[in-house]
């Protein structure tokens, strides 16, 4: 039983540390990395290497196995979270019955934050937007409250959320082409999402670029990463219509920000959907954004996302 849990243990953490610095490798250096690193993608890791036993511990949900609406959360630090949590919680960080996270063992598990705690690891995660995302779309497709115990599966069924945390702190875009860990991985979750208990994608939330805004090249080539990626994840995941709803820069790490954020309101493919996050309150760091922030940037993929939703032609 436990190691049956262990063996599908997400790799990202072990890789975490070697992904980060690549770019002060020579080419082969770094082609032997990168060689590992699928190697090590492959092999779940020994079952002695517990390195998150209270996740491991985390119930899993009792609606783990019904079908959900699902979302794959990609990019980096601002979509992982790094807003410092109040006491008490606002409302749209408090646990729901009906929304889901998928831990890195892949169980469903009831979403708390930090969402990405066992996926973002060489960092203290914080509160995101997809918490009040979720919450927002859960509200919307289910105005009444939710049932106090879990109903037989049946017609007329309340969505239930799923969440699929990937993102990972300073990451850039090139870490995400296709072949890369953290690419296939998220691809690999979000299959094993679907896997248990089925259901719809409903979109890839994508939060990422600030690392990209400190070498001119990357922020020049950023576009045509980003077309790629959108179109990586729609053949792998065997969705050609997949909507992508990409949040602007904010911030960025370097000088070229507003290259990246050009780059992005420029992407020119069907259901990519630009939601723009400059203007709301940075941290101190004026890198990430505040509590406030991702609240009010919850609210607002999720408004994007549903508008989204209402407007589309139910065959694509
Ligand atoms: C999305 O739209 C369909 C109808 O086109 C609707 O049945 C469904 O409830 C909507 N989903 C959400 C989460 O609002
Ligand atoms: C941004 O530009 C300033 C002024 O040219 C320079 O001092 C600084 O080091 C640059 N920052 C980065 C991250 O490259």
């Amino acid at each position: 039983m436990l190691s049956n849990t262990l063996g599908k243990k997400d790799p990202i953490p072990c890789v975490l540390t070697v992904a980060m610095k690549p770019a002060r490798r020579p080419l082969l250096g770094a082609l032997a990395l990168a060689a590992l690193l699928s190697f090590i993608l492959l092999i779940p890791p020994p079952s002695g290497l517990l390195l998150f036993p209270s996740h491991r511990q985390t119930p899993t949900s009792p609606y783990a196995h019904r079908p959900k609406l699902l979302f794959l959360l990609a990019g980096q630090s601002n979509m992982a979270g790094r807003g410092a949590p109040p006491a008490p919680l606002p409302p749209p960080y408090l646990p729901h019955p009906r929304l889901l996270r998928l831990a890195a063992d892949r169980r469903w598990v009831a979403a708390t934050p930090p969402l990405h705690a066992d996926i973002d690891t060489h960092k203290t995660c914080g509160l995101g937007p997809a918490m009040p995302f979720a919450h927002r779309v859960l509200l919307s497709s289910s105005p009444e409250s939710a049932p106090s115990s879990v109903s037989e599966p049946g017609e007329g069924d309340p969505v239930v959320l799923g969440l699929v945390p990937c993102a990972v702190g300073g990451t850039r875009i090139w870490m995400w082409a296709r072949g890369q860990p953290l690419y296939e991985a998220a691809v690999a979750r979000t299959r094993a999402a679907v896997a248990d208990g089925g259901g719809e994608l409903g979109a890839v939330l994508w939060f990422q670029g600030e690392s990209d805004t400190i070498e001119v090249d990357d922020a020049r080539s950023y576009g045509g990463k980003m077309e790629r990626l959108v179109a990586d994840f729609r053949a792998d995941l065997g969705l050609p219509n997949l909507p992508v709803i990409q949040v602007g820069l904010a911030s960025g790490e370097g000088n070229y920000t507003e290259i990246v954020r050009e780059a992005q309101k420029n992407v020119n493919l069907h259901n990519v959907i630009y939601v723009d996050a400059m203007g709301l309150p940075l941290s101190d760091d004026q890198l990430h954004l505040s509590t406030e922030a991702q609240l009010q940037l919850g609210e607002m993929l999720a408004q994007a996302y549903l508008e989204f939703n209402s407007s589309r032609d139910p065959k694509l």
